[in-house]
């Protein structure tokens, strides 16, 4: 008898046990599982970021036009819109808040019997008004410096600029300046 029996496994060839192959299989199919898991969460948690960023931005613009730079009265003027008072004094410029640093009443000028002069920040200003608040009887010198009542602090001033464009007077609501800021125009 032949030791080559065309019906005999060869020793030499080798040995392919389907049960081997099926932990690869399983293998394989787990990773492709747990990957299409992360891809799928991955995509619901950007889509929740997402929806939390709106795709418009309502919020009002804090920069506003007021008007002709030269059409502000020389003196004071009030801009309820903006609860802002606008002082012009020649061709220098300053705007301060109108709304007490209390509980946000709007505060009204008074005019003084007497225009007085003081040394703000620097410079010299024309205090020609006073603040009062009518909710809680706060007061405020003319630059704006509490004086008496609840409120903690004075009111604000705002940057003020003029628009290239067209020369209006621009107040920028977000950006609180210190006392002795003056726009001074040509
Ligand atoms: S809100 Fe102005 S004093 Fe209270």
């Amino acid at each position: 008898m032949s030791d080559t029996d065309p019906n005999s496994p060869s020793p030499t060839a080798p040995e392919t046990d389907s049960r081997d192959a099926r932990p690869d299989r399983r293998d394989f199919l787990l990773r492709l599982g747990i990957g299409a898991g992360v891809v799928a969460v991955g995509a619901q948690g950007a889509a929740s970021l997402r929806a939390l960023v709106p795709n418009v931005s309502y919020d009002a613009p804090t920069t506003v036009k007021l008007g002709a730079a030269r059409e502000f009265p020389d003196g004071l003027k009030f801009l309820p819109d903006q609860r802002l008072y606008v002082f012009r004094e020649g061709n220098t410029y300053h705007a301060i808040s109108a709304v007490c640093t209390h509980l946000g009443c709007t505060v009204r000028a008074e005019a003084l019997s007497q225009p007085e002069t003081r040394e703000v920040g620097g410079s010299a200003l024309r205090l020609t008004h006073r603040f009062a608040c009518p909710c809680h009887g706060s007061t405020y010198s003319g630059d704006g410096v509490n004086s008496s009542g609840p409120a903690p602090r004075p009111l604000a001033w705002y940057r003020l600029s003029v628009a290239p464009d067209d020369g209006q007077l621009v107040v920028d609501l977000a950006d609180e300046v210190d006392r002795d800021f003056r726009l001074t125009l040509a």
